[in-house]
């Protein structure tokens, strides 16, 4: 009580302070309004108090993007339609072209043999357990470029987050298959098993070579986008049931409420291209001596197709 009064003392005394600077008079509301409308944001209003009033800008302007984006109607990244999430099933093989691609390729070769023989038909059980061994490569590899960039004293480029990004949502494609089926206990060792032999051998691979690294991961993704072209096929011959989406799918995908279990494979298979085209390009970008550039160009794709978008409006008006 008495921190939260010491607080509002100390905020109205800057506010006091902002006001005498900037010539304001009036009552103390009025005083704290303009003072604050005088340094170009709102005081009165602030949700995040506890930063720098710098830091709030920017929060806000973040915001305001995302804001942006809500009133046009679009996502950040773009949403796909239903035309689109089906015409994804098309199978893109990346073709290895040297020795350490012919070495990602066979290692992901010899996984999946061994997957397809301890889970067969069983689509929904292998996705559970695939996506506890996808989910590690972005982790593993986002922690070590942020050991590269500590170690060179060197700024990472965007290439942490991004990876990250990638970990939470094959973490989260798990959580969603765990709604739909339980594992057995041996499936629960197995990934146990194949946890701790995978997260050894990836973070060794990584240190030794990141192309070949982000190439395995690559095969690893064409793999994942296999088996659930094999999941689609399934649901629709009828052999696993089409039952209505759970509802951490359904947030998370922001899926309409009649949608069902292949509206969330098709979703989790867009996911699963992403990630495929993702890491054959990083592991290009290494190649080609992009290791501290950028990893992706989105901003500026995303930048291009809203100009487009504008262009075909303002023609779409003025032709009105
Ligand atoms: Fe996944
Ligand atoms: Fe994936």
């Amino acid at each position: 009580m008495l921190a939260s009064q010491l607080g509002r003392t100390s905020l109205v005394r800057g506010m006091q302070m902002q006001a005498a600077r900037a010539g304001v008079q009036g009552s103390l509301a009025e005083v704290a309004l303009k003072a604050t409308q005088a340094r170009g944001f709102h005081l009165l209003r602030r949700k995040y108090d506890w930063v720098e009033p710098e830091a709030e800008e920017l929060i806000a302007k973040a915001y305001e993007r995302h804001k942006r984006y809500q009133e046009v109607g679009e996502s950040f990244p773009p949403a796909l339609s239903c035309e689109n999430l089906e015409a994804l099933g098309k199978v893109y093989h990346y073709e290895p072209k040297n020795l350490r691609d012919k070495i990602a390729y066979n290692t992901v070769q010899v996984l999946e043999k061994f997957m397809f023989l301890f889970f067969r038909e069983k689509y929904d059980h292998h996705a559970v357990c695939l996506e506890t061994v996808a989910a590690v490569p972005g982790i593993v590899a986002s922690a070590h470029r942020h050991l590269r960039s500590l170690r060179t004293m060197k700024r990472d480029h965007g290439w942490i987050a991004s990876l990250q990004e990638e970990a939470e949502n094959e973490r989260l494609h798990l959580l969603i298959w765990m709604q739909h089926t339980k594992p057995t206990f041996i499936e629960r060792a197995f990934v146990m098993t194949a946890q701790a032999a995978f997260v050894t051998f990836y973070t060794g691979m990584y240190a030794l070579s990141p192309v070949t690294a982000h190439r395995t991961v690559g095969y690893l993704e064409e793999a994942a986008h296999k088996a659930y072209n094999d999941y689609l096929e399934a649901i629709d011959k009828g052999d696993i049931p089409n039952v209505p989406a759970l509802v951490i799918a359904k947030n998370y995908y922001h899926l309409p409420e009649d949608a069902t279990l292949r509206d969330v494979v098709l979703h989790v298979r867009a996911d699963e291209c992403m990630h495929r085209d993702f890491n054959h390009h990083l592991s290009d970008l290494i190649q080609s001596g992009g290791i501290d550039d950028h990893p992706t160009e989105m901003i500026d794709e995303v930048n291009e197709m809203k100009t487009n978008k504008a262009t075909s409006d303002t023609k779409q008006t003025a032709s009105a």
